[in-house]
């Protein structure tokens, strides 16, 4: 299972269920991560899970893990969508929405959600828009992580991932007991291919091209909260969790 919960629907797709999502919320939080790769995005929906009991969809781990199922031949748009990501580009808008599309029913779980890396274009925000309103689900904040480029670079080129559990450590800021050895569940960390040096940039520019115009898209709609990224982990979660609606920080939301 993953660390921060069961999410079968959304990794798998099509008529995969959930077995042990956790305690159902008191309310479904509707929450969206931006920020550029290596903000933290990830790490705060590892905590934000526990704390608002909603589920973290990343359109980045869907890939992550359609690229580990390599009994089935991917479909010719993932084989694509998988060597676009592996250089740091952006995958095609319409690959990404039907991937979402075809996960739709995660959009109105009664976990709720929070999405991290999607929206990426002010296409996929509209697209997403749509999809939201066929379901019936509002969005209740858009938060935008932030932090300035040599925090990210070092961000990145110190991310180790433990290829069994994928629990995410720093081989500085957040370094495990054993070098190489997962403190959860003893398997072995590996770096992503997408954080080696020379695509580290890649995937910044990509960032940077579309970016301004998604977060303009949420604050035009009242709906952007921008937390500052650069202090520690509990930091930017005390931050984030002030940024919601109706919740205070410390409190158990639910
Ligand atoms: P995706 O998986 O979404 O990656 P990303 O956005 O590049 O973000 P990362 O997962 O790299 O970083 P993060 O912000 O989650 O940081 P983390 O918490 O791990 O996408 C990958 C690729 O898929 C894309 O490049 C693209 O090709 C494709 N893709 C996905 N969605 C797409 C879409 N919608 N459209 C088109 N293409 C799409 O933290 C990083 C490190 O920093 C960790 O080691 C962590 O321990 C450490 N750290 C975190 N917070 C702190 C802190 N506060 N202090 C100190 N260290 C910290």
């Amino acid at each position: 299972m993953h660390p921060a919960g069961d999410r079968t629907a959304w990794l798998l797709g099509g008529d995969a269920t959930c077995h042990d999502p956790g305690p159902r919320p008191r309310r479904p939080w509707h929450v969206i991560l931006l920020g550029p790769p290596g903000v933290g995005k990830g790490t705060q929906a590892a905590r934000l899970v526990g704390e608002l009991g909603a589920c973290h969809l990343s359109t980045g781990d869907v890939f992550r893990a359609a690229c580990r199922g390599s009994e089935s031949t991917p479909s010719p748009a993932m084989a694509e969508a998988l060597a676009t990501m592996r250089r740091g580009g952006l995958v095609s808008d319409d690959t990404v929405v039907a991937l979402v599309r075809e996960r739709v029913r995660c959009l109105c779980c009664h976990h709720g959600f929070l999405l991290d890396g999607f929206p990426r274009t002010v296409d996929q925000a509209r697209a997403l828009d749509a999809m939201l309103a066929g379901v019936g689900t509002q969005l209740d904040r858009v938060i935008l992580l932030d932090a300035d480029e040599p925090t990210i670079v070092h961000r990145l080129s110190g991310r180790r991932v433990c290829a069994t559990c994928r629990a995410n450590w720093h081989i500085e800021s957040h370094p495990t007991r054993i070098d190489g050895v997962c403190d959860t569940c003893g398997g072995a960390l590996i770096q992503r291919d997408d954080d080696r040096p020379e695509t580290i940039h890649v995937r910044l520019e990509a960032y940077h091209a579309a970016a301004d115009a998604v977060i303009g898209f949420y604050r035009d709609r009242g709906l952007l909260a921008t937390i500052d990224a650069s202090a520690p982990p509990a930091e930017v979660f005390a931050r984030i969790v002030a940024a919601l609606p109706g919740a205070a920080p410390g409190a158990l939301l639910h």
